[in-house]
Parts: structure tokens; sequence; C-alpha cells
């Protein structure tokens, strides 16, 4: 395995984020660095073994200390959407900032992907890992408790990358931590829709006209949500064919062994499974990219030309009492695992 520690670039505090590349003997390179605790880049080889670019990001660091859809962020404190920026804890309501008119998005506009973690590297037989560390301050982003937060990126020999997302408070509040990359396999040339995917949901949450889940499960047979493996075929994938920005109910709960959701690049036979230990996925095709952020190879990121598959809770669980519960309360450990790993066919 190689690894390198280069600077990224300086933020206009003066403090410098640096950058962290680590490449495995079967050819996948994975590039993190501190600021955001973002995954600029991941290339990986195809079945000829040519390797592409196939997450979007930006070359350097100036791009991501301006407004961005959250290229490869560690989105929280609370990832996805909570209605009116507002919840209640013991009685008390907590005000949130409303970046995503009217609801609050993503943490807030300086949620934990502004944010520059401590990092600290460790090398394992097999596998490198990248240590970040944040502590978010009682009431930062309106969120109560001081909340210790731990992401640990783990790229293995076997060409799969492992995310650890941990977190303790000092006062009870909510929390839901996600990785928010968004991937091509082909390279990004052409867009999502000559991709193939399969999701292990039978369900996926209702929404009203703010993204907000109604609080109604919606089954995915015959309508263009219908991911569900094919009984008897192993890695059984469907087309994709409409847009999504919705929120999948995992059917098999917290386990590792079997993936929550595999995508499938025909053409050049990348494929990326996805286990995690998480009750949903939001599945998002980059509704809201318009050829306006120039990323890696000067591409101009469009419509549609994106995946993002963000394990985590439901959205709006603080205000669901009938969704998995995000409370964290002192003394409790917040802790899930999502792993990616990468393979052509
Ligand atoms: C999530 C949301 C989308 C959008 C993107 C960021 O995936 O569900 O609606 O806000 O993040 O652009």
């Amino acid at each position: 395995m190689m690894f390198k520690n280069n600077l990224f670039g300086v933020l206009p505090d003066g403090r410098e984020a640096r950058l962290f590349n680590i490449i495995t003997p079967k050819g996948l390179e994975v590039s993190i660095t501190n600021f955001g605790g973002i995954i600029t880049s991941i290339k990986a080889p195809d079945r000829q073994g040519v390797s592409e670019e196939i997450t979007a990001g930006f070359p350097a660091l100036e791009g991501y200390l301006k407004d961005h859809p959250y290229f490869g962020v560690i989105a929280g404190r609370f990832a996805n959407r909570i209605a009116k920026g507002r919840f209640v804890i013991d009685g008390k309501t907590y005000k949130l900032q409303v970046n995503n008119r009217p609801n609050h998005l993503h943490g807030g506009n300086k949620g934990f992907h502004t944010r520059l973690w401590d990092y600290e590297v460790s090398e394992n037989p097999g596998s490198i890992s990248v240590h970040l560390r944040y502590l978010s301050p009682h009431l930062e982003e309106g969120y109560p408790g001081n909340l210790m937060a731990r992401v640990t990126y783990t790229i293995k020999e076997e060409n799969e990358l492992e995310i650890e997302f941990e977190a303790e408070t000092d006062a009870t509040t909510h929390v839901n931590l996600t990785n928010h990359a968004y991937f091509n396999l082909g390279g990004f040339q052409k867009d999502i829709f000559d991709h193939q995917l399969m999701l292990d949901a039978n369900h996926y949450l209702e929404l009203d006209e703010t993204q907000i889940p109604t609080g109604k499960m919606l089954s995915c047979e015959n309508t263009f949500y219908d991911y569900r493996p094919i009984p008897e075929i192993e890695k059984s994938l469907r087309q994709l064919r409409a847009p999504m920005d919705h929120c999948f109910v995992l059917n098999h709960g917290h386990s590792l062994k079997s993936p929550a959701a595999i995508l499938f690049h025909p053409s050049s036979g990348r494929m990326l499974s996805l286990f995690c230990t998480q009750p949903g996925i939001q599945v998002y095709t980059a509704n809201f990219l318009d050829g306006r952020m120039r990323g890696h190879q000067g591409i101009d990121y469009q419509k549609h030309h994106a995946i993002c598959l963000e394990t985590q809770h439901f959205p709006d669980s603080p205000n669901h009492s009938g969704f998995p519960s995000t409370l964290l309360k002192p003394g409790e450990k917040y802790k899930h695992t999502s792993r990616f790993a990468f393979e052509a066919k």
C-alpha cells in the first residue's frame, strides 16, 4: 500500500488542510482531506485495469471553501433534512439554521463539511486508516451538547473503503452522520442512467412537497423505485431509470454481511457494493447539479451525472417518534459502519 500526506491548502485563518492519498496494490486510489472529512477523489480500475476518477470533487482546497453540493463530505451533525429546522428534547425547543427553505439540511451552512478535523494515521497489515476527530461545541449550528465526532476511513488492500462513524455527547442531542460521495462509475462521461442498481429495500419514505417524510412507508413494488434483489440471482441488478432523491428503508437492518446496495456500470465493468449498519440509504441522482460546478479534469458536473448512496437514519427523525431514534444521550456511544467494495467484472 502506498501512502502520502501532503499539504492540500491553507484556510483563510492560516490553518493547513492535509490531503491523504492511499493507493492499494490492486490500483484503488483514495484521497481524503481533514477539511470537512472530505473524500476528494476515488480512482478505480475498469475490467481492462484502466483507472478513472469515479467521484465528483475539486482538485484544490479552494473548491471546497465555497458553497458546493456537499461533494464527498461528512454531513453532520445531522445529515439530510430536519423539518423547519427545529426539534424538541425534554420539552425544550432547539432552533437550527434554515438553510434549505423551509428546512435544515446537512447540519447547516457551517456543518461538519466546513470544519477542520484533527487527524492521525495508522498503518496496519493490509490496510491504512485515517482517523479524524472533531469536537463540535454546545449549540454549534443550534444543536445541544458538546459532541465529539470521530470518523475513521480505512482503505484495505482488497480494494475496500470502510468508514466508521462514532460520536459521544455530554448533553442529550440528535446525531446522524454520513458520507456524501457522488459516484459515476463510467468516469463522468455520461449521465447515471447507463448504470444498474440493486437496493435491498422493499420500501421508501413518502415525502411532502418540502422533501420531509410524511411518516408513511411506500412499497417499491411496481414503481420507478423498485431495485429489490431478484431471488436466486446473486447480484441482481436493474437499469437505473428515474431520478431519485429518496430515503430507502433497508430490509436487512444492521448487518455488514450482505450488500445493502450494488451499483454497476456495464461498459467499464466497475462495480461498487455497499454494506452498512444503518436503517436507511438516501439515494440522490444529483438532481440539483446544473453544469456550474467545475471539478476534476475540468468537468462541469451536469444534472444526473452522479449518484449518492448516503447511509443514514431517516430524514427528520427527531420529529418522528415512529422512526428509529437518532437521540444520543451522555454515556451512550453512537457508532455505525459503511463499507464500499470496488471491483471490475
Ligand atoms: C441530499 C439531499 C438532496 C440534496 C443533496 C445536496 O442528497 O437529499 O436533496 O440536497 O443532498 O445537494
